[in-house]
């Protein structure tokens, strides 16, 4: 019978219901039959569960309606909750009665069916794509990477300040920028990072953070390289390079740990080794007071990296030997970071390589004061940080010799000249954090809806 008094649930939460009845508003995810029993899978956002509904339990109309439904359709199902060792979630429903909400017509089908289907086709149905399990369970653990990204700041004295997304100035290089026509004198383009700008708040309120999206006219397909992705960016005043290492340490940690603490279901199911995490979180300090309170992520310089990427050649490992000066290929980052089990903090970069507005290193200025965490398992670039130059004629010089036009930077110049102090920050991508975490062989799985060189659909 009907149990409309039964209490609303969902299936992340069923488990505190157990042996009671209950009521479920969900999707029809699979179904099952094999003669007078049918097993259907719900789903409902939270999670999958499924229903055993034998013949003899139910009324003929239950039975009928369940049996002739069409994937995807939506409805309320009542049921009573059981426990069961052999299903993934732990529980069962068994199904008293049913109300359908939409019954998709026979006659046009859900277009994802459960069978294997293409890359192409799945992106180009990335609006119903997001429903089955592996895809809702990326995006639960990506609102929990963002959730606790803006926590880390939020309770560390961080003021969250949101920088402009339309900019006079280029960040990260003039290649990559995505230009507006609409200004009437002033070119105009899509920010790159907020960095720049919260430069500026960092110095009005001393701990800053940002957390928005950013834009990349990245002409290169890779598995790693979205054209549009959500950047998140603390900046602040007094720290030199070591405290932001240190930082990035702690904020890292506290993500890995959070998403732990409430996710370990939804890494199973998308098919990532929790004890790859684990080990991330773990305290390597023999606790004698030999080691820093910030020793558990190995920090390499660039030269101690390329030396290990030479080593690497020379024994086979590698193809291409890393030429000294270039920046890392993502072979090389693949390699390096697949020699530890925590994230590897790379600095002092040549500055020939890097960003304009790094300061140099003084023991040697060819050197950036910057770094790269590469994130374990092969994942490459995840934070990529730096000081910033902090001296005017040095900073002038370093736009002029970029070809970067002096007059949109006037205002970043100024900072130099009213107190200017030492200060340093990191940028983040999500997307990158979430393909590390979860495991994914490309980042078009962890955004909701990904943009690429040649996708803007849906
Ligand atoms: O290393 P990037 O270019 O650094 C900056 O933008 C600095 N202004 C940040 C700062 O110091 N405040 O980018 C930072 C991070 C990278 O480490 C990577 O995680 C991500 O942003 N990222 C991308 N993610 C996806 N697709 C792309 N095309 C990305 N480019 C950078
Ligand atoms: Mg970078």
């Amino acid at each position: 019978m009907q149990n409309t008094t039964a209490p609303l649930t969902t299936i992340a939460e069923i488990g505190q219901h157990e042996g009671q009845p209950i009521t479920l508003r969900c999707w029809l995810y699979n179904l099952r039959s094999s003669g007078k029993l049918l097993f259907p899978t719900f789903r409902d956002g939270t999670g999958t569960i499924q229903g055993i509904v034998p013949k003899a339990a139910v009324s003929e109309h239950v039975f009928d309606t369940l049996k002739s439904l069409t994937l995807e359709s939506s409805l309320t199902v009542y049921g009573r909750v059981r426990a069961d060792s052999r299903a993934p979630s732990g529980f069962e429903l068994d199904v008293d009665d049913l109300t359908l909400t939409q019954r998709i017509p026979d006659s046009t089908p859900y277009p994802i069916q459960l069978k294997e289907a293409g890359v192409d086709f799945l992106m180009e149905h990335r609006h119903l794509w997001l429903r089955t399990p592996r895809q809702s369970a990326i995006l639960r653990v990506r609102a929990t990477i963002q959730r606790a990204a803006a926590e880390y700041f939020d309770t560390h004295g961080f003021f969250r300040t949101d920088p402009p997304i339309l900019t006079p100035n280029a960040c990260e290089g003039t290649s990559e920028l995505f230009e507006m026509d609409y200004f009437d004198d002033d070119k105009a383009y899509l920010t790159q990072s907020g960095q720049l700008y919260i430069e500026a708040t960092a110095m009005a309120l001393g701990k800053v953070y940002s957390f928005g999206p950013t834009f990349r006219a990245e002409k290169s397909k890779t598995r790693r390289h979205l054209t549009e992705f959500w950047m998140i960016e603390p900046e602040v005043t007094y720290l030199d390079l070591d405290g932001l290492m240190d930082l990035a340490e702690s904020f890292l940690t506290h993500i890995v740990t959070r998403v732990l603490q409430s996710h370990r279901a939804d890494l199973k199911l998308i098919g990532k080794d929790v004890s790859k995490l684990e080990a991330v979180i773990t305290s390597t300090d023999p606790g004698d007071g030999s080691q820093s309170p910030h020793s558990g992520f190995p920090r390499l310089t660039y030269d101690e990296a390329h030396a290990m990427l030479l080593d690497a050649h020379a024994r086979g490992l590698l193809p291409a030997a890393h030429t000294y000066g270039d920046d890392f290929g993502s072979p090389d980052e693949t390699y390096i970071s697949s020699q530890f089990s925590k994230p590897v903090m790379v600095h002092r970069y040549p500055a020939a390589v890097k960003a304009f507005y790094m300061q140099p290193d003084p023991l040697d200025p060819t050197k950036a004061l910057c770094v790269d965490v590469l994130a374990p398992e092969g994942y490459g670039e995840i934070i990529g940080g730096s000081q910033r130059v902090d001296d005017y004629d040095l900073l002038k010089s370093r736009i002029e010799s970029h070809n970067l036009p002096l007059a949109a930077f006037q205002w970043y110049l100024d900072l130099r000249q009213f107190g200017s102090v030492p200060h340093s920050g990191f940028g983040m991508g999500i997307e990158r954090c979430v393909a590390w975490i979860c495991g994914l062989e490309h980042v078009r799985e962890t955004i909701p809806f990904p943009r690429t060189l040649n996708r803007i659909y849906p």
